[in-house]
């Protein structure tokens, strides 16, 4: 029964097709030409006079505009590498897995120096009554430390020399991470130098680092000689100019960030190979690139941007200002803990500057939880106004 009726309906449109087919047989190709050529004139007139506001795209309906925009500029769509789609699956993976909530969370402070630690003492201050709540570690290029504080004894890395510019400044802080993963109760890791002193107390760092969504690595793109400039085009496929970032590297980063970069081998193998000081006439500096790169290509709304370690390039020399003993005053520490832009200088001929404001969760607030870089007379001094400034 079903398939007779089938076939009589197949049956149905047989016959009833001839007749219109019959009756267009000569008009069609006139009108279809004549449709063609209206939407030939058409996409040449959308193509040369793009439509410049939202009027004119209602003539078509706003979507029907935006996917003529779409179509016009073909983009031209990269294909990833093997190792681009391998690496970007592995780092997808891990920063949607939220993190293992642990009772006892901890934030490491990564020492980054060439040997002994001038402001233990201080540390020491910042860090006392808080046990349990942090862990120290400490990669040590070039001397083995003399520790002065407990909370610094045996917490030396197995180290080695770093060469300024070189990966090998990266390989240290990679070497200073995946110790610092080990504790699985670090949930966030911060990079600190030598020089480097707290501007608060210990509950305002903590709570600043530890609620906070975001990693504070240091990123932004400076079109001039000392930042695109330094690109190297040995870096494609993966790693093109238009993504080519600069920053300092003192981060700070949660637990998912620090995962990532140990992940990372393609994007690190690309900055150790092309990026150090004079290759191909450039002096590339791989610390002030490959995290800021990485990040913003890999998760750029997972980065602030900014660090939370304050230096001051306003001389605009080659080294960032340090603080003398005389310098360090409690108006000094209150100026620096009061900012709440941050503030990139490009390189570009007209030294274009970047501003933008401090935003913790969403809110504005002070950009700063230390600063550099502060010469070991400034100990004492630092010490007296402790009490004073770590009531900011
Ligand atoms: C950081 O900059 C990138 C662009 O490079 C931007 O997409 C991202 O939203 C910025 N991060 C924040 C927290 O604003
Ligand atoms: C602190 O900031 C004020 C206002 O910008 C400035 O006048 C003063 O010189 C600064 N003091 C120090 C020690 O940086
Ligand atoms: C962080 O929180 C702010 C405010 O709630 C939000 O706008 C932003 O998208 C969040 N960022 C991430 C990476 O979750
Ligand atoms: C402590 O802070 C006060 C202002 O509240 C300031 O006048 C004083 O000089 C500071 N003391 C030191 C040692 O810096």
């Amino acid at each position: 029964m079903k398939s007779n009726k089938v076939w009589r309906l197949g049956m149905g449109d047989v016959q009833i097709l001839p007749g219109p087919r019959h009756r267009s047989s000569t008009k069609r190709p006139v009108w279809i030409i004549a449709l063609v050529l209206m939407v030939s004139l058409f996409l040449v007139c959308a193509y040369i006079y793009p439509p410049q506001s939202n009027a004119a795209c209602y003539v078509f309906s706003s979507r029907g505009c935006k996917v003529l925009t779409d179509w016009l500029p073909p983009a031209p769509a990269r294909l990833y590498t093997d190792e681009e789609i391998a690496s970007r699956i592995v780092i997808r993976e891990i920063l949607n897995t939220p993190p293992a909530q642990t009772k006892n969370a901890k934030v490491a402070f990564m020492f980054l120096t060439p040997g002994s630690l001038p402001f233990e003492k201080l540390w020491e201050k910042f860090f006392s009554g808080h046990e349990g709540r942090f862990s120290v570690y400490v990669h040590a290029s070039k001397e083995k430390p003399i520790h002065v504080s407990h909370y610094f004894v045996n917490r030396d890395v197995r180290s080695h020399q770093v060469v300024w510019g070189k990966i090998s400044m990266i390989d240290a802080e990679r070497r200073l991470l995946a110790n610092a993963l080990q504790d699985p109760e670090n949930q966030h890791f911060v990079l600190l130098s030598d020089s480097c002193v707290p501007l608060h107390k210990f509950d305002y760092v903590y709570n600043y680092l530890m609620y906070t969504n975001i990693s504070y690595v240091d990123c932004f793109n400076d079109p001039g000689p000392h930042g695109n400039g330094r690109y190297s085009e040995h870096m494609l496929p993966e790693i093109e100019m238009k993504d080519f970032r600069k920053g300092a590297q003192w981060f700070s980063m949660k637990r998912q960030h620090a995962l990532i970069l140990m992940a990372d081998s393609l994007y690190y193998s690309k900055f150790r190979d092309y990026c150090k000081p004079g290759l191909e006439g450039k002096n590339c500096i791989a610390d002030e690139h490959y995290l800021p790169t990485f990040f913003s290509m890999v998760d750029p709304g997972g980065i602030a941007n900014w660090s939370v370690t304050h230096v001051d390039w306003s001389e605009r020399k080659w080294h960032p200002k340090s603080y003398r003993a005389q310098d360090v005053t409690y108006e000094l520490v209150r100026n620096i803990t009061s900012i709440d832009l941050s503030i990139h200088v490009t390189s570009d001929e007209k030294k274009e500057v970047q501003i933008q404001p401090c935003l913790w969760n969403g809110i504005k607030r002070p950009c700063y939880l230390f600063a550099r870089k502060f010469y070991p007379e400034a100990l004492d001094k630092l010490l007296q106004i402790f009490s004073n400034y770590t009531a900011i």
